[in-house]
């Protein structure tokens, strides 16, 4: 199982010094929102910044989310900027394809987001090529938003595709996850965790961390299947 917390929740006065105090936390994965005010109507940090973070989290697995409407011009740039995995939006339709190949080429992790409007059908064609499937449990844009419930039916077909297909790519959740939220994702199959305000916004990430890995731990189904 994978915590990420989102640095787009972290104080954007001191970037370096909340990177590293995501990982003394424990987090597993550093999650890195990119957004560009077209693909979403906000726009965060690029590049040069993540770049600038990198060296203060050294351990850390660079996950960057390009809510972005032209990643072609961008994949280079978050590599030599330090990206373990780049995630790409569904959105983007006939470019999916080539989008995938060319991270997959640069020598990256390819993680594929799913927007909460889209139809779950969209992703199946890539499921083969990816490492990870981004279930988005808010509209992207703005971090601190509401858990949308009715994403999570896309969470269990995503997760009975993988078991029926014998895939491994991951699942994660990214919008709205606290240490309610995580308990039903994680029962949906869910494994990997994007968390913002939910860990940001406290004083002891460390314990918000632990929690947050507990709970999921007790709701993984597969423990439940174990324990029957
Ligand atoms: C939403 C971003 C999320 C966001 C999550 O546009 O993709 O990663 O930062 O933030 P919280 O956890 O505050 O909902
Ligand atoms: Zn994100």
């Amino acid at each position: 199982m994978i915590i990420a917390p989102s640095l787009l929740a972290a104080d954007f006065t001191r970037l370096g010094k909340e990177a590293a105090r995501a990982q003394k936390a424990g987090a597993d994965w550093l999650h890195l929102d990119i957004m560009d005010g077209q693909f979403v109507p906000n726009i965060s940090f690029g590049p040069a910044v993540v770049a600038a973070v990198r060296p203060h989290a050294k351990k850390l697995f660079f996950d960057v989310h390009l809510m972005c409407s032209k990643p072609e011009i961008l994949l280079e740039p978050f590599v030599k900027a330090g990206a373990d995995q780049i995630i790409v939006h569904v959105e983007l339709g006939e470019r999916v394809a080539p989008l995938l190949w060319k991270i997959r080429a640069l020598g990256k992790k390819v993680g594929l987001a799913i927007n909460p409007p889209t139809s779950i059908a969209e992703v199946q064609p890539f499921l083969g090529k990816i490492d990870l499937l981004l279930v988005m449990t808010v509209n992207p844009g703005f971090g601190g938003q509401s858990f949308i419930h009715e994403c999570l039916p896309k969470i269990q077909q995503a997760d009975a595709w993988r078991r029926a297909k014998k895939l491994n790519y991951r699942l994660e959740v990214d919008g709205g996850i606290n240490h309610q939220t995580v308990a039903e994702c994680a029962r949906a199959g869910a494994d990997t965790f994007v968390a913002g305000t939910a860990l940001f916004s406290q004083r002891n990430m460390s314990v918000a961390i632990r929690k947050m890995r507990q709970i999921a731990h007790e709701n993984d189904p597969g423990l439940a299947d174990l324990q029957m």
